[in-house]
């Protein structure tokens, strides 16, 4: 090792010491939940490789999670977590599974967590970590009393908000990242990135489109081919054409799926205008247009109808390779950009 390289292990080392002893893991890098992907092999992955992964329950049953947990748990003897969607009508029974147990973080996504679900998670001893789509919110949870922040931007791949990871970061982190641990995602695909949001102040990073095409993930062959071919500009929201009919933006890699969802939209419309529907049949009808459609692309390899969820940073994933090799990449690019820094 040369001294700038050991300067910059040394000031990486330092600067996740936060989000590590939050963690339990090696290094403060999380593996974002990624529904169908981030099952048992890529979890355990992960955590064996010094990151930390995160079971994605999705619309799991209380009963799948359950397995799941206890499969993950016989791959790995080292810390992972669990991610809920807060709008899932069992949550509690989730919850429940998730304290049985005995995981020790447990991630909500998709909203407002509801009245009690942060002091039944937190009665099982396990930490909470939330996600704080602006400031304003971020504040919100904390006084709620939840033990760190997840800082999301509009780069990432899924379910997405309004505003870029790098304005939510200037704009999150100075306020309150002397509070909790705060873990920023979207956009991440190298160490130089990482390095420069944990100079700003954060604990961490949650990544989740650079380890799609891991050896480990079990990601249909299609659908890491259709990463490995896609660059950033292929990674789009989703598109809302009429102000009645809410469509929830999702970034995804263009196909005929993204394109019939656009006609189906007109269609949808058009009957509306028509009075051929109610109001609430038609919204219904777009809201469960992608239904199933994720599975259908990760598992299936349906990769021209179903859902290919990614990120901005699809462009930077190039091969199929380990997930030890991909942390240790980003580690070595963190550790360097951090050892040129003047002293
Ligand atoms: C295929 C895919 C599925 C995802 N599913 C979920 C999910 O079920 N729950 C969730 O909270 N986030 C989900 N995400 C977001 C990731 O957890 C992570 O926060 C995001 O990928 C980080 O941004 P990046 O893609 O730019 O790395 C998903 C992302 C992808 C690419």
């Amino acid at each position: 090792m040369t001294q700038t390289s050991s300067i910059g292990a040394a000031r990486l080392s330092a600067r996740m010491a936060r989000g590590t002893a939050f963690l339990g893991s090696e290094t403060a890098i999380i593996c974002g939940a990624m529904s169908w992907v981030s099952e048992r092999h890529l979890v355990s992955a992960i955590s064996n490789a010094g990151g930390f992964g995160l079971i994605a329950c999705g619309a799991m049953t209380p009963e799948l999670l359950d397995a799941e947990i206890a499969a993950t748990k016989t791959m790995t003897d080292k810390p992972f977590g669990v991610n809920l969607i807060t709008m899932h009508p069992g949550l509690f029974d989730l919850i429940a599974v998730c304290a049985k147990h005995q995981v020790t973080h447990v991630v909500l996504a998709g909203g407002l967590p509801p009245a009690g679900a942060l002091d039944a998670i937190k009665a099982s001893g396990a930490k909470v970590v939330c996600f704080a789509p602006a400031l304003s919110l971020a504040k919100k949870l904390i006084r709620s009393g939840v033990d760190a922040l997840v800082v999301e931007g509009m780069e990432a791949g899924g379910h997405i908000g309004p505003v870029s990871t790098s304005v939510l970061a200037q704009e999150i982190l100075p306020e309150v990242a002397d509070k909790v641990p705060v873990f920023v995602a979207g956009g991440i695909g190298r160490g130089e990135a990482i390095a420069a949001y944990l100079d700003m102040g954060a604990a961490g990073v949650q990544l989740g489109t650079r380890f799609v095409c891991a050896t480990e993930s079990i990601a249909h062959a299609n659908f890491k081919k259709a990463f490995l071919r896609a660059s950033a500009r292929d990674a789009v929201a989703s598109v809302q054409i009429d102000p009645r009919l809410p469509v929830i933006p999702v970034r995804a890699l263009k196909n005929a799926g993204g394109e019939l969802f656009t006609a189906k939209q007109r269609e949808v419309a058009q009957l509306l205008d028509e009075g051929k529907v109610a109001m609430a049949e038609a919204q219904l009808q777009i809201e469960h247009y992608w239904a199933g459609a994720l599975r259908r692309a990760v598992i299936d390899g349906d990769v021209e109808h179903g859902s290919l969820m990614a990120g901005q940073s699809v462009g930077m994933v190039t091969k199929e390779e380990p997930v030890a090799e991909i942390i240790a990449l980003l580690m070595a690019e963190a550790a360097t950009a951090l050892g040129q820094r003047a002293a």
